[in-house]
């Protein structure tokens, strides 16, 4: 009798800490692996929130932050995203997660500056931002504070008015495809030039052209569109998406997240492929 009140306690105090370590424990699965393909596949969260040493990312060290971009306009340092409570977002809500990521405005009000890409998170379906949120909570926690990003150039006031709710794309390959090299993996990103007023050229997207310093040396984005990927075979694009490997056999320089790439469905590779031999072909 005694013994069964004593199993009763534990089970309760077991199901007390389950609801204390978060709601991420109660998630179905296949959210919580949609999340984990997105934010270490797809979106390569990590290709700027892991520290990198002479290899690439620190082992161990996953979403810790303190990488650091510098850049005429900002040395900016990628936030601890782990669940620490102290260094990084253990202590803020799924609702304060979601908000920073798709609207980058954190918990106390303030933006998040460049170059987390904003403008494309805002495109995020609500269901794959729950998901993003849900792994996250479940990533080891790791204390590690950062310092603070450095603007030299104003930040907008906001990236826009509040996202209350988007939806997934359109269930063909080119739309899927486009929702990838976008608001996920945010490719048109670098492969779009800048125009004039410092905002990316819509009308010459994927055309490439823009420069990323590097410690290889400069790498300029290439031509995504037919101009550039017309005579390459599918085999071709998905190996140098995937390996870093170019048409040529030559080596593709940072800072594409080839390693997280690596492991990109065949399923989302071929979207991928569709989308973009769907672009107008651009200069
Ligand atoms: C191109 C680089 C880059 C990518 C990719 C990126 N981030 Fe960021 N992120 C940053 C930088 C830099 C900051 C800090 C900006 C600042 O100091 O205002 C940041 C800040 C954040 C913050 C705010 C944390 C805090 O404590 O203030 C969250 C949350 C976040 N990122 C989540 C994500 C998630 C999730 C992904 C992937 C879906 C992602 N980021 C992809 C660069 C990036
Ligand atoms: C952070 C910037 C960045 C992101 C994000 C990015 N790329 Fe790239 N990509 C580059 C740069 C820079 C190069 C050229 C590297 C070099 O010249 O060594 C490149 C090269 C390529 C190449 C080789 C083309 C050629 O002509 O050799 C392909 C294909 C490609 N990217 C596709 C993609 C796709 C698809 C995505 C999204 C899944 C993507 N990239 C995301 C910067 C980026």
């Amino acid at each position: 009798m005694r013994e069964r009140k004593h199993v009763k306690r534990l089970l309760s105090a077991a199901v007390a800490a389950l609801c204390l370590a978060g709601p991420a424990l109660a998630q179905d699965p296949a959210l919580l692996e949609r999340g984990r393909y997105l934010v270490e596949v797809t979106a390569a969260c990590g290709n700027c929130h892991t520290p990198k040493g002479p290899t690439g990312n620190i082992p161990g060290r996953e979403l810790a932050g303190g990488f650091t971009i510098d850049a005429p306009p900002f040395r900016a340092v990628a936030s601890n995203i782990t669940p620490d409570p102290e260094t990084g977002i253990g202590r803020w809500t799924d609702a304060q997660i979601a908000r920073a990521i798709r609207e980058g405005i954190r918990p106390d009000g303030s933006l998040i500056g460049p170059p987390m890409p904003i403008a494309f998170y805002r495109h995020l379906s609500d269901r794959d931002l729950a998901a993003m949120v849900a792994y996250l909570r479940t990533v080891p926690p790791i204390r590690n504070a950062v310092e603070k990003s450095v603007y030299r150039i104003p930040l907008p006031p906001n990236y826009g008015p509040p996202v209350t709710s988007v939806a997934a794309p359109a269930d063909n390959a080119v739309a899927r495809g486009e929702y990838l090299a976008g608001p996920v993996a945010h490719c048109m990103e670098c492969h779009t030039p800048m125009g004039a007023n410092g905002h990316l050229d819509m009308t010459r997207i994927g055309a490439g052209g823009q420069q990323f310093p590097g410690p290889g040396g400069v790498a300029v984005a290439r031509n995504l569109t037919p101009t550039g990927l017309g005579q390459w075979s599918d085999a071709e694009i998905a190996r140098a998406i995937r390996t870093g490997v170019a048409r040529d056999g030559s080596r593709l320089m940072p800072p594409m997240a080839f390693y997280a790439y690596a492991n990109m469905s065949d399923r989302d590779m071929s979207d991928l492929i569709a989308y973009l031999r769907s672009l107008p072909a651009r200069q």
